[in-house]
């Protein structure tokens, strides 16, 4: 990719002078996947990973939630986010005062958090959970009934893997709730062959006729370990591109979707990112303990 060599060679220059880690998840595009970050991975390996950074700045390549969950488990470091735009619908979803208004609601009942929330909401929070450890987070819970906030529909297929109750929210995200059953089934209709590997924030009808379902970076290691001829990745276009190197025998369906989010870092952002300090990721003090005790607790969890 020469137009973006001189980019990469001052982002990786910039970042040894500085001292600086880049994390990078999997959604990111290519030349910021492969030619800069230097720790990549699903939510929750990003979130274990940051807890042993040695480094004094963090540059945090995915969405906002990502770069504030680094910030709580490193509160005495320098958290940066090439874009502070970069959301996520999920996290949008829902804010501290729905969760209080729910503990209300459900006296008792424990509360289980995606990490694609804001700190505000964390804070309110039992424990949190990526798609990676949900169905784990959910059992380890002494109760009958939990709340799964936001994402109903990670909350409807978590609850098909466990026996207890499973009370959610309306959070979407905007990427994997476009995709639809009848559409897989037509790509399956056409090629029995192809393998449709999806990422649990789609409809438990998309998983229905799905041959895997998992955290990115699950998927990933599904496509890289079976080697399926043909493969259909129900989740963000980079991921396919990601990997397509490592796996040139493997031939990648579309369709996919962009995460418009995902997609605000860019390797001008992030030079400029390391150049000038910028944007800052702060948590307010006041939520920041509680809300690091709800990421905490996940990452301690033994699975
Ligand atoms: P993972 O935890 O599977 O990487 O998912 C994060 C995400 O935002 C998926 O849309
Ligand atoms: Fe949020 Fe969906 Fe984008 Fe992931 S893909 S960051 S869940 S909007």
């Amino acid at each position: 990719w020469p137009v973006f060599a001189p980019y990469i060679h001052a982002i990786n220059r910039l970042k040894k002078e500085r001292g600086a880690v880049i994390l990078a998840h999997n959604y990111q595009t290519p030349e910021i996947f492969h030619c800069v970050a230097d720790i990549k991975g699903d939510s929750l390996q990003l979130a274990r990973d940051a807890t042993r950074v040695d480094a004094e700045i963090i540059v945090q390549c995915g969405v906002h939630f990502m770069a504030e969950t680094s910030k709580l488990l490193n509160p005495q470091k320098t958290v940066l986010i090439p874009d502070g735009l970069a959301g996520c619908s999920l996290s949008e979803s829902i804010t501290g005062a729905d969760v209080r208004a729910l503990k209300a609601r459900y006296p008792g009942v424990p509360v289980v958090t995606y990490v694609n929330t804001s700190a505000d909401v964390k804070a309110e929070t039992d424990i949190c959970c990526t798609s990676s450890n949900a169905v784990a987070v959910v059992d380890s819970l002494q109760s009958d009934t939990v709340l799964c906030i936001p994402d109903e529909y990670l909350a409807m297929n978590v609850a098909k893997k466990t026996n207890k109750k499973i009370l959610t929210w309306k959070g979407h995200c905007e990427v994997h709730e476009r995709f639809t059953a009848d559409e897989l089934l037509e790509y399956k209709a056409a090629d029995p062959s192809i393998e449709i590997v999806a990422h649990p924030e789609c409809h438990p009808s998309v998983l229905a006729v799905s041959d895997y379902a998992g955290s990115t970076s699950g998927m990933i290691d599904y496509v890289k370990t079976r080697r399926p001829g043909r493969v259909l990745l129900v989740t963000e276009c980079s991921m396919a591109s990601n990997i397509q190197a490592e796996v040139p025998d493997v031939n990648f369906v579309k369709p996919c979707n962009l995460c418009p989010h995902m997609k605000r870092i860019t390797l001008p952002k992030i030079l400029d990112s390391l150049l000038f300090m910028t944007e800052e990721v702060l948590v307010d003090p006041a939520i920041a303990d509680r809300a690091r005790l709800a990421v905490e607790r996940m990452v301690n969890l033994k699975q």
